[in-house]
């Protein structure tokens, strides 16, 4: 029996021409059958503070926290802001991470980004790697799927267009769906 996989997919791009949630879009597309992805926004959740945390959630961050928690898996699609993590999306991961229920604990992830750059968002994804062994999360390994020079693999209205860089998004999605079950 196929067993449904719930994703929360998550753009570190708040950009409304995003190559990012663009890429986003394409994995959605390129998912195996049984796997659902809900998208989350990250752009009303305020900068994480712990006093206002310790006293009331602000109802962006609760939701995100809820959609964290409720999801088998997590896809993070996310460009390189010098050479690191996005500040948004760092924050977003903030927000998920704090006690008591810490909604992103253990959970299995996949990672991908794309970039107008050459680097396809390596440098970043790697740092991202590292913030997500606080939480014991488990990160599929292969493939990379890192976009470079994302002008050339979406067209105008932000299809994508580049079959190599499809074929991979598919093997991550996969990757993702396969781990999800091996760890459930
Ligand atoms: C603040 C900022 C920092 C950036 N730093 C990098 C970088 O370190 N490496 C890189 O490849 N691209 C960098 N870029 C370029 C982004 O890759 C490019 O703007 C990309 O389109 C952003 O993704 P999006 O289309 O999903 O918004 C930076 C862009 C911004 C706005």
């Amino acid at each position: 029996m196929t067993q449904n996989v719930r994703v929360l997919g998550i753009s570190g791009s708040l950009r409304q021409k995003s190559y990012n949630t663009a890429a986003l879009h394409a994995a959605i597309a390129l998912a195996p059958k049984s796997m659902s992805v809900e998208i989350a926004s990250i752009r009303d959740i305020p900068l994480y503070d712990q006093d206002v945390y310790d006293k009331e959630h602000p109802a962006a961050a609760t939701r995100f926290r809820e959609q964290c928690k409720a999801a088998d898996a997590i896809l993070f699609v996310t460009p390189e802001y010098n050479y690191s993590v996005p500040g948004a999306l760092k924050n977003a991961i903030d927000w998920a991470s704090r006690k008591p229920d810490v909604p992103l604990h253990g959970k299995p992830c996949a990672i991908m980004g794309a970039t107008t750059g050459v680097l396809g968002t390596a440098r970043c994804q790697y740092h991202l790697r590292q913030i997500l062994v606080s939480m014991d999360m488990r990160a599929v390994n292969q493939p990379e799927v890192m976009i470079g020079s994302a002008k050339t693999k979406f067209d105008d209205e932000l299809t994508l267009i580049d079959k190599t860089t499809g074929e991979l998004i598919q093997k991550l999605m996969q990757a993702l769906h396969d781990l999800t079950l091996k760890l459930r």
